[in-house]
């Protein structure tokens, strides 16, 4: 009695040519119940074996079992070969030809490789506050809590450090050890040891890298890069710091970009206010990248509030000043009008090409 056997050998070939057929998982995934599963002619043929006597019933039972694990082994290889080609063409895809690389160096010099575009910027900036008078300072980018916050007006478990989304290194006592959120701290480290120098006034900008738990967008990156200016002498004005900012603005951004200043709150600065420029992507009328304003801010900026001066030890009724923050990636993204911020650490060498 044959007839059963081969009609197993029969469905073993159809359920292998339906799988060679098939050409991705997904399409896999949709089909094997048809193949070898409970709507297979496996499944079908398997209910006919009630009419056949017990021994040939129990025979044929287990040369159906052992057809249909061989086609299920065969599953689960063409499972894994779609696996690989479906990897091996996404890799294909993303792939950087090398080649491309080479020809397109001769317009973008990249296999030297080239200062970045923030690095670049950041120069640019220095030397402009440089000609106006500013020496450059540094900070470190690992604070404790007295410099990110406390010196600065901001006592802790104040809701002003709501302003700033803090990462917290995990050194020492919980929540006292933290990656600066802002260049700020470094006016701390520059009045204290004016202070302790004897060395009054300053005029410094401190540029580098800071850190916030944002979310990166438009307009945002989680580390990004600030310069602050502080500026502590006699008789400093309001005026002074607007006419700072007037000519830092005319100085790197020409006089075709509009500023201004409204009024905002710092808890170190007193009054503040936030320096907005027009957008550039939009020259003001309003885009995705400042939210339809037109305008884009660059940073904050106001008179040392005499509790910093305090904390620092310096007497606020002999010396007065200003300071200010602005984003440095900012300034690089307004200056060379970039929709997009997070193209500056994507890495695509067709942008940074184009700045070497
Ligand atoms: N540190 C502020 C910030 O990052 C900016 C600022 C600097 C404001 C100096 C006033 C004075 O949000």
């Amino acid at each position: 009695m044959n007839e059963p056997d081969d009609q197993i050998t029969t469905i073993s070939t159809e359920a292998l040519a339906a799988l060679a057929a098939v050409s991705s998982i997904e399409e896999l995934d949709e089909r094997v119940a048809s193949i070898v599963g409970k709507r297979s002619a496996f499944a079908a043929v398997q209910r006919t074996f009630g009419s056949l006597d017990p021994d040939e019933r129990r025979e044929m039972g287990a040369r159906l079992q052992e057809a249909r694990r061989a086609v299920e082994n065969a599953v689960e290889s063409r499972r894994a070969h779609l696996g690989d080609v479906q990897r091996s063409s996404m890799l294909e895809a993303d792939r950087l030809d090398l080649g491309d690389v080479v020809v397109a160096a001769r317009t973008w010099s990249v296999t030297a490789g080239h200062a970045g575009l923030v690095g670049t910027t950041q120069a640019e900036l220095e030397d402009v506050f440089v000609a106006m008078g500013f020496a450059v300072a540094e900070g470190p980018e690992v604070e404790s809590d007295w410099y990110n916050f406390e010196a600065l007006n901001i006592p802790p478990a104040h809701p002003a450090r709501g302003m700033w989304d803090t990462f917290y290194v995990d050194l020492g006592e919980p929540e006292t050890v933290v990656l600066r959120t802002h260049t700020s701290p470094t006016q701390v480290h520059l009045m204290e040891a004016a202070v302790a120098n004897d060395a009054l006034p300053i005029h410094a900008v401190a540029p580098g890298r800071c850190y916030r738990r944002d979310t990166p967008d438009a307009r945002h990156l989680a580390a990004f890069h600030q310069i602050e200016g502080l500026v502590v002498d006699r008789n400093i004005t309001f005026a002074d710091l607007a006419g700072t900012i007037e000519t830092f603005t005319r100085a790197y951004f020409g006089p075709d970009i509009e500023s201004r200043l409204r009024p905002a709150f710092f808890p170190f600065t007193e009054p503040s206010a936030e320096f907005e420029i027009t957008c550039t992507i939009c020259r003001g009328a309003g885009c995705r990248t400042c939210s339809n304003t037109g305008w884009i801010e660059l940073g904050g900026c106001g008179m040392i509030d005499p509790a910093v001066f305090e904390a620092v030890g310096i007497d606020p009724d002999a010396w007065s000043g200003f300071a200010f923050g602005f984003g440095i990636d900012r300034c690089a993204q307004m200056r060379h009008e970039l929709s997009d911020m997070r193209a500056l650490v994507e890495n695509d060498v067709r942008f940074l090409g184009q700045f070497a």
